[in-house]
């Protein structure tokens, strides 16, 4: 076992911190409060191959493994986890769904412009009765000649009002449960698809998520991806590997939280000396870097066992529901270790907590996260 980063990961990770501390540092805290999309920012991401870093070459993707993309989501959220997760749909559900999944004339069609933040991606399971419970989707896709009519309605879509190019699921028999669910490639601007809601929430605000609405919305039949009755399996099994980002993200967020304290602690002074001097405090910071470190660890063992070919969904489960609690907990404390000024905004870290709570929540709770470790132990 080897945990010598590469140079080329090295590098990657250098360029994607160089980008966070240029172009995303000056400006997350404005974009948080406006609640602002970064789409100049985005755009820069798309041109530096942040969009696509797992996508081969021959659709103008980087082509770098899983380990990489984590070490560039790490430090685009370690400054604004907004960031992180627009750039994490639309890596791994996004992106490498349709190159895992889709056909070459999809690819050919959608995927390089992806790939380059040419055009950005959603992926669209959750429904207003379907979050945890994702198998039960109320969408409906109806075959109608060469072509499917969607009707409903998705709630919390990353991206959403943003996106051109959505990754809809849909159930094109509903009597079938999760073996009749499809999953459609719908361009923005088609007609009977809107988006529905904007959504304002406690953090990562300058990232958009929305509601959609189809209403006899006709989709070509040949932008349903795989077979009829794949959609589920292809939601689930893109989400192992974006449960790995969500890890990322999270993990860069409690980084965030912990080199704030450490800055803060050196820098505030109480009872005659630098609170840093004090034990309290230093349990602390030891307490976070431990947490961080074995988070580090799991993500950095999950991306790997994804890059090997070997299975990954239970490490990735695993890796998320470890890093989200540990960004909770992280921020928590730095809010502790500045005491008053950690509870207002001028010291980003009451940021980091309302950032970090989602990553708890979003691509699977962290009890959905649980069901498939546990199922993993009893049934594997
Ligand atoms: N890979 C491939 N197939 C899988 C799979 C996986 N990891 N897990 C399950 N499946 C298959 C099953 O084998 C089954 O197929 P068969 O019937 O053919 O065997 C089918 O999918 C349904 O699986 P289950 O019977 O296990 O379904 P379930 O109803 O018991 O629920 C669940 C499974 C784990 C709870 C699942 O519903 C789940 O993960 N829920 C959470 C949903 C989620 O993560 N939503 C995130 C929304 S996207 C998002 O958040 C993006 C964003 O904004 C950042």
């Amino acid at each position: 076992m080897d945990f010598q980063l590469t140079e080329t990961h090295m590098m990657i990770r250098d360029m994607a911190r160089k980008f966070a501390d240029e172009e995303l540092a000056p400006s997350a805290d404005v974009r948080d409060e406006r609640e602002e999309f970064p789409a100049e920012q985005v755009r820069r991401m798309g041109e530096l191959g942040m969009l696509g870093m797992m996508v081969s070459e021959k659709y103008e993707g980087a082509a770098l493994d899983t380990l990489s993309y984590v070490l560039a989501e790490e430090e685009v959220s370690r400054v604004d986890a907004s960031a992180g997760v627009i750039m994490s749909v639309n890596n791994s559900l996004v992106c490498w769904g349709l190159e895992q999944f889709g056909s070459d004339e999809q690819k050919d069609r959608y995927l390089a412009d992806l790939a380059t933040g040419r055009k950005l991606g959603a992926f669209a399971l959750s429904e207003p009765e379907a979050g945890s419970d994702a198998t039960n989707q109320r969408t409906t896709a109806r075959r109608d000649g060469d072509g499917y009519v969607l009707n409903g309605t998705k709630n919390f879509i990353t991206n959403g009002a943003h996106a051109d190019v959505t990754l809809v699921m849909a159930a094109t028999d509903r009597e079938k449960g999760a073996r009749g669910v499809s999953t459609f490639i719908v361009e923005k601007g088609t007609p009977g698809f809107a988006v529905a809601k904007k959504e304002r929430k406690l953090g990562i605000r300058s990232s958009d998520t929305v509601s959609l609405a189809f209403q006899d919305c006709r989709v070509p039949a040949a932008n349903r991806i795989g077979d009829e009755g794949f959609g589920m399996k292809f939601a689930l099994k893109t989400l192992d590997g974006g449960r790995i980002g969500i890890a990322a993200q999270a993990l860069g967020i409690a980084q965030a939280s912990l080199d704030a304290s450490i800055r803060y602690s050196k820098e505030r002074k109480a009872f005659d000396k630098p609170i840093a001097d004090l034990q309290g405090i230093q349990f602390k910071l030891a307490e976070m870097a431990t947490d961080i470190q074995a988070a580090r660890a799991m993500i950095w063992h999950a991306a790997w066992l994804k890059d090997q070919g070997q299975p990954y969904g239970p490490a990735a489960a695993m890796a998320k529901l470890m890093a989200s609690r540990v960004a909770v907990h992280a921020a928590l404390e730095a809010i502790q270790i500045h005491g008053g000024y950690g509870y207002i905004r001028e010291y980003k870290v009451e940021r980091f907590l309302r950032d970090a709570k989602i990553t708890e929540i979003y691509e699977g709770t962290s009890e959905i996260q649980k069901i498939v470790i546990a199922r993993s132990l009893l049934h594997e």
